[in-house]
């Protein structure tokens, strides 16, 4: 007896509508899941100059691509915040099962509801919206001497330190200078 080809259809049904969700839901917050690809971290975290004394905010963490690697390579503490609570639960288990979980902090919510205060380093690769959105509450509460880096999308309204043209990332410093360029938030 064969497979109902409705059963079938069901079950791709199934599976097109777990992987929109897990990629496209957390959109309404500010970006759907892509992890930043390797060579684009090495970057990010080469422009932070990231090192021990650093506190690392990665704003939307995914499943940890800059996170564990921030803390295994560089020794620096990491907060990760992640909206989407199946990418929570893998950064969870990743934190308890691999090393140097201690320096990591997985925190399962919105970050526009966070405070960045202690961060001296902030990670992002988030949609444009997210970035303008961004914007004020970074000038808000960042400390002078903090890092911003971002993959893909910039700030527009502040001019970059630095622009890595090949892994796409940009650099600012806090206080950042301004471009002069309107970004609608
Ligand atoms: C493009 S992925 C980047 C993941 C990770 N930073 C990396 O580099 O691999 C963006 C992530 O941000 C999360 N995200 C989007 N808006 C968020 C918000 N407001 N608060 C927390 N996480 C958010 C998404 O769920 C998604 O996992």
């Amino acid at each position: 007896m064969g497979v109902s080809p409705f059963l079938l259809l069901g079950l791709v049904f199934v599976a097109i509508a777990a992987v929109a969700y897990f990629v496209y839901a957390s959109f309404v917050f500010g970006a759907g899941y892509q992890p930043t690809p390797r060579r684009s971290v090495a970057t990010m975290l080469r422009f932070a100059e990231l090192g021990e004394r650093d506190t690392l905010y990665d704003l939307g963490a995914g499943t940890g691509a800059i996170v564990f690697r921030a803390a295994r390579t560089y020794r620096a503490r990491v907060v990760a915040v992640e909206v989407e609570p199946i990418r929570v639960l893998v950064l969870r288990l990743r934190r308890a099962l691999g090393p140097f979980g201690d320096l990591v902090t997985v925190r399962w919510g919105d970050f526009f509801r966070l405070d960045f205060r202690e961060a001296t380093v902030v990670t992002a690769f988030l949609w444009p919206g997210a970035m303008r959105r961004l914007r004020p509450k970074l000038e808000r509460e960042l400390r002078p001497g903090a890092r911003v880096v971002s993959h893909v999308h910039p700030v527009r309204a502040w001019i970059p330190e630095a622009y890595d043209r090949e892994t796409d990332v940009y650099l600012y410093r806090f206080p950042p200078r301004p471009s002069g360029a309107t970004d609608g938030s």
